[in-house]
């Protein structure tokens, strides 16, 4: 049995004191919640004192973004030994870092294998653009995003897989559940291709895009999809709170 995960990546928002202040608004009803992974993924200046806060509790800690050399002269970037003493987990691949920061398939390969040396869980984010969908091309671009992202991977143990459809991230426009569950469903099998069936069976596959209290319901239950990335709807406490919650009843 898959545990399901929901993770709340809050992209470029929040100030240190606005990160504080959302956690502490969630803090006592996220970690009542059981069976559920429930992972904050604020920007990087607000891991450390987030962590604090959430010392001893259920809540779990990820970072949105890694470079993959371990130290030395690269101004400004984080590295994976950093961020293993801070957090569990780390966004990988997101579509925006591909969109906005030129990130390839290939430096996308290169951060999971340093993620995973040091023992942080990588959330690989792979999906396709508007276009292509409508040009019938989800299948092989999943499949090309999945191929050159584990190049050279013989263990994946530890990470997720995060299906975020490019079109439905902060549009208002979520895939249907039984879109997503679909090609969550196509993924799992291209693991199995790659991995063997009992590695795919145990890797947790979620769905982002668009997911709010108001949708969450379709997609868990679901049975192919284990979770969900969450952008816009994980900034508001409520909103974070009632999807971790139904993710918990369905699952
Ligand atoms: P939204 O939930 O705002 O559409 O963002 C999804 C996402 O990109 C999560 O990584």
């Amino acid at each position: 049995m898959r545990v399901p995960l929901i993770a709340g990546n809050w992209k470029m928002n929040t100030t240190l004191r606005e990160a504080v202040e959302l956690t502490q608004k969630m803090l006592r009803d996220l970690d009542k919640i059981k069976n559920v992974d429930k992972v904050l993924c604020p920007p990087f200046i607000s891991l450390a004192a987030i962590g604090e806060l959430i010392k001893g509790t259920s809540i779990k800690l990820g970072a949105q973004n890694v470079y993959f050399e371990e130290k030395g002269a690269y101004t400004g970037e984080i590295s994976p030994l950093m961020l293993a003493d801070l957090c569990d987990f780390v966004i990988i691949g997101h579509s925006e870092r591909r969109q906005y920061f030129n990130e390839t398939g290939e430096i996308v390969n290169r951060k999971i294998i340093a993620a995973l040396k040091v023992g942080l869980k990588p959330i690989l984010c792979i999906g396709e653009r508007l276009e292509e969908n409508e040009a019938g091309r989800t299948e092989e671009i999943v499949t090309n995003q999945l191929n050159s992202s584990l190049t050279e991977i013989s263990n994946i143990t530890g990470l997720t897989i995060a299906y975020e459809p490019v079109w439905a991230i902060g549009t208002g426009r979520a895939a249907t559940g039984r879109q997503a569950n679909e090609t969550i469903g196509l993924i799992r099998r291209k693991i199995s291709k790659l991995y063997g069936e009992r590695v795919a069976q145990d890797l947790r596959i979620l769905y982002g895009g668009s997911v709010t209290a108001d949708n969450a319901t379709e997609f868990m239950q679901q049975p192919e999809i284990d979770g969900a990335l969450v952008g816009g709807a994980s900034l508001k406490a409520d909103q974070f709170v009632s999807i971790v919650r139904q993710t918990s009843e369905l699952k």
